[in-house]
């Protein structure tokens, strides 16, 4: 005769495992719930690497001087004008229009990751971890990076909040934005570290040759 099996509270030991197994799952799925959602969401807050920077107007250095570091953001504020040809900003034989405009340039080497300083001497960026340089822009100039330096998203806007102008992504990149203008109405800047863009890979004489240094 089989044993009886109903414990005193009327749940046999069959059902309180099953309840226990249960409520397991419910507490796992959760947790697994609870995770996903914490890695799903965006966590970057403003100011924060990952975040949007805002920045002042009057941070903007003057077209084709040296850049503005902003060392938190992790990227250089750059004000560029191929029109106004000089040793930081020319105009390569091979760039058939212009640059003009404000771009935000992520300041990790294209190679293999350093962080790259803005040589003063030079009037360019150099890498100390294997020698490649780039023009104000990013443009690389000289390997072994592989390509231009990356680039944020910027948005200019108005004291009110008003968008003046924004990147504009042309084959995968971020062009630099025109801000002539508008330049009277323009009050911030924003930097979005959390939507950058390649460089453009640029094919250079050495690459052919095999001989860049
Ligand atoms: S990491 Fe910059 S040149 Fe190698």
């Amino acid at each position: 005769m089989a044993q009886a099996t109903v414990s005193a509270g009327g749940m046999s030991r069959r059902e309180f495992l099953f309840y226990v197994w249960g409520a397991s799952m419910a507490l796992f799925a959760a947790q697994f719930t609870g995770l996903f959602i914490w890695f799903a969401l965006p966590r970057f807050r403003e100011g924060e690497f990952g975040g949007t920077f805002r920045l002042s107007i009057a941070d903007l250095p003057p077209k084709n001087d040296p850049p503005f570091n902003r060392a938190d953001g992790r990227f250089w504020l750059v004000n560029l004008d191929t029109r106004d040809s000089n040793v930081r900003m020319y105009r390569a034989s091979d760039e058939t229009e212009d640059i003009v405009g404000v771009a935000a340039i992520y300041k990790v080497c294209t190679h293999l990751g350093c962080i790259y300083p803005w040589n003063e001497t030079n009037e360019r960026f150099e890498c100390p971890c294997h020698g490649s340089k780039y023009r104000l822009d990013g443009r690389r100039i000289e390997s072994p990076a592989p390509r231009t330096l990356d680039r944020f998203a910027v948005t200019i806007k108005a004291e009110d909040g008003t968008i003046l102008a924004q990147s504009d992504s042309e084959e995968g990149h971020f062009k630099a934005v025109p801000i002539d203008d508008i330049l009277a109405q323009a009050a911030v800047i924003e930097v979005d570290t959390g939507d950058r863009l390649d460089g453009p890979s640029q094919t250079l004489i050495c690459d052919l040759l095999n001989n860049c240094p």
